[in-house]
């Protein structure tokens, strides 16, 4: 399986954040992961619109937006509108999961659903023909650097099982937690898109952590 890795910003140093960028291309990093909190949804606030089209114009990475917002389905026009590739939303947080992953596509950008730790698996079940990714968080969303929650990851194999079994390609992405050794369990899960933020930033060779994320070092 081809392994995306996928540095989340919160943990990069905001005010040197197009160095950090750089930093991140150098070592081989596939997305750039931007986590939207809004203060709501999570008990947190970091980024948004702005700083999305700012980053933007500074790289060609593909932009992994995790919207952790209220109403999500009011803002996707303006996040594909700055540069979002995909944009992934929690089902905990919309009301309308079918019409904002169609609207997502209709604005040209891959699409994906989130669950929170304690939401079961098989309630996206129904979603996973229409969406291009499923991110199932490993922590409670909200913060960089808090420890893996090793309970969510039957919800990886379960689903990868599911997907399989019907002959659905479908990525499956984990956010939270993740460094070398919780990398190894969730790819072993069936996990194929990695976010990393505290693990990766903090490297002092990134490139080997890239490596190591994927699994090949
Ligand atoms: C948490 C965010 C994550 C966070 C991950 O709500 O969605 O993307 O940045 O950070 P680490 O890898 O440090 O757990
Ligand atoms: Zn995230």
């Amino acid at each position: 399986m081809n392994i995306k890795i996928s540095p989340s910003i919160l943990s990069a140093d905001l005010c040197s954040l197009g160095r950090d960028i750089k930093l991140t291309e150098e070592a081989g990093a596939d997305y750039l992961h931007f986590d939207v909190m809004d203060g709501v949804f999570v008990n947190n606030i970091s980024y948004g619109i702005p700083v999305l089209q700012s980053v933007r114009k500074n790289t060609d990475l593909v932009l992994d937006v995790h919207l952790m917002i209220t109403e999500p389905h009011r803002f996707i026009r303006a996040f594909a509108d700055s540069g979002a590739d995909i944009i992934t939303f929690h089902s905990e947080a919309e009301s309308d999961i079918e019409g904002t992953v169609k609207l997502i596509r209709e604005c040209g950008k891959k699409a994906a659903v989130a669950i929170k730790p304690a939401t079961p698996v098989e309630s996206i079940y129904k979603y996973i023909n229409d969406v291009d990714m499923i991110l199932i968080m490993t922590v409670e969303p909200g913060f960089g650097g808090q420890g893996f929650i090793y309970e969510t990851v039957d919800k990886i194999s379960a689903l990868r099982k599911y997907t399989e079994s019907r002959g659905i390609d479908l990525d499956i992405q984990v956010d939270g937690g993740i460094n070398a050794e919780t990398a190894d369990i969730v790819r072993k899960a069936g996990a194929n898109v990695l976010v990393a933020g505290s693990y990766f930033y903090k490297a002092a060779d990134k490139e080997k952590a890239v490596g190591i994320l994927r699994g090949n070092v």
